[in-house]
């Protein structure tokens, strides 16, 4: 676009109207309102001062090329949208957006590739948009160069934009070429799924009975070493930590990671330091103490404990938490202590968990008082 010295109803390089005292004393609303479309559009570049200086009108109607360049808009436009429907089938199966059925999760990967595939979907069906769109402009859509002056927009202006831009939407083709209005159908559908998806992590309450705050132990239930044996009170050294599970079908898998706990034989002088929280003095059995396994700060697996100092170690930010303090946290930016299970012992001597944490295990969220 170039700015001349011109004035407006004087085209450059174009006959303009006959008279003007500015195209709206020149026509009046009812005149604009007769004229054709094209007519319109033709007086707008005049009044506007384009100067058109090349014209690629685009395929023949009904040509060959013209066919074959639809067949190739609208295949890109349909696989778009079959890209984004695909990503609504493995969307929908997360269980997010319909609770009572999901893909079947295992251990051997589908979890793991989950959000891959979701990216890689919306990625193909994005790209696929942007390809129909280049394909369409470049080989269906009229080329035109022109150069315009500026001047100050009026009724006349409006009306005659107005023109244009239908006139622009006329020469695109879109009404003519059904193959691709309807593939943009198919694929607009399929976009706008795939764009509403993401709202259905917001339907379902992840918190429907309490699955954030319960772990599988319960009243009578062992503690299981990794190996599935159960444990005596005599089987540890004093010192020493054993991390246990729930004696409870997958007990020691992942899904049921959260009720990982570490039995800790207190020693001597630990047992006098003592001090267990308020409301959980008989939390403990004898010289035993059970603390969660997993870390208040952020979820880590807290694995490392130095007798010496009574200290439990968290190694992902170095949260540290005193066993004889009832797993206060004394260091690190974990700001609440361990939860303790209750433990005792059943009728053969083995240990067992008088009930269920008293409060959620992990990271703090926003309920995790349970009781
Ligand atoms: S997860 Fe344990 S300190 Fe951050």
């Amino acid at each position: 676009m170039t700015t001349r010295e011109t004035h407006p109803g004087t085209a450059g390089g174009s006959t303009g109207p006959a008279a003007h005292g500015g195209p709206d004393a020149d026509y009046t609303p009812e005149q604009l309102a007769a004229m054709p479309r094209e007519e319109l559009d033709r007086l707008g570049a005049q009044y506007d001062n384009v100067e058109v200086l090349h014209v690629d009108p685009g395929p023949e109607p009904g040509s060959p090329v013209e066919k074959r360049a639809v067949r190739q808009v609208g295949l890109t436009f349909a696989l778009a949208g079959l890209a984004a429907l695909a990503f609504v089938v493995v969307y929908v199966g997360s269980g997010w957006f319909l609770p009572d059925w999901q893909w079947e999760i295992t251990e051997s990967g589908w979890s793991a590739i989950f959000t891959p595939v979701l990216g890689a979907l919306m990625g193909l069906s994005l790209t696929l948009v942007g390809v129909g769109l280049v394909l369409y402009t470049k080989k269906l859509l009229p080329h035109e160069t022109a150069v315009q002056d500026v001047h100050h927009a009026s009724h006349f202006d409006q009306v005659t934009t107005g023109a244009t831009l239908v006139g622009g939407l006329h020469s695109s083709g879109l009404a003519r070429r059904k193959l691709i209005t309807r593939s943009l159908v198919f694929m607009g559908g399929g976009l706008g799924l795939m764009l509403l998806m993401p709202l259905g992590g917001l339907i379902r309450n992840p918190n429907t009975g309490d699955p954030l705050g319960t772990t599988p132990w319960a009243e009578g239930v062992r503690l299981l070493r990794n190996d599935g044996s159960p444990i005596r009170p005599g089987d540890q050294q004093p010192g020493s930590l054993e991390t246990v599970f729930p004696a409870v079908p997958g007990g020691n898998t992942v899904e049921n990671a959260d009720a990982a706990t570490m039995l800790i034989r207190l020693r001597p002088e630990q047992v006098e330091e003592n001090r267990p929280l308020e409301g959980q003095e008989n939390f403990g059995y004898g010289d035993y103490v059970a603390y969660s396994k997993i870390c208040t700060h952020a979820g880590c697996p807290v694995s490392l404990y130095e007798q010496e100092t009574s200290r439990l170690l968290c190694p992902c930010h170095q949260s540290q938490f005193d066993v004889t303090q009832g797993a206060k946290p004394i260091f690190g930016p974990a700001t609440r202590p361990l939860p303790q299970l209750p433990i005792t012992v059943d009728d053969e001597g083995y240990f067992v968990a008088r009930s269920d944490y008293i409060e959620a295990v992990g990271p703090t969220y926003w309920n995790r008082e349970r009781i």
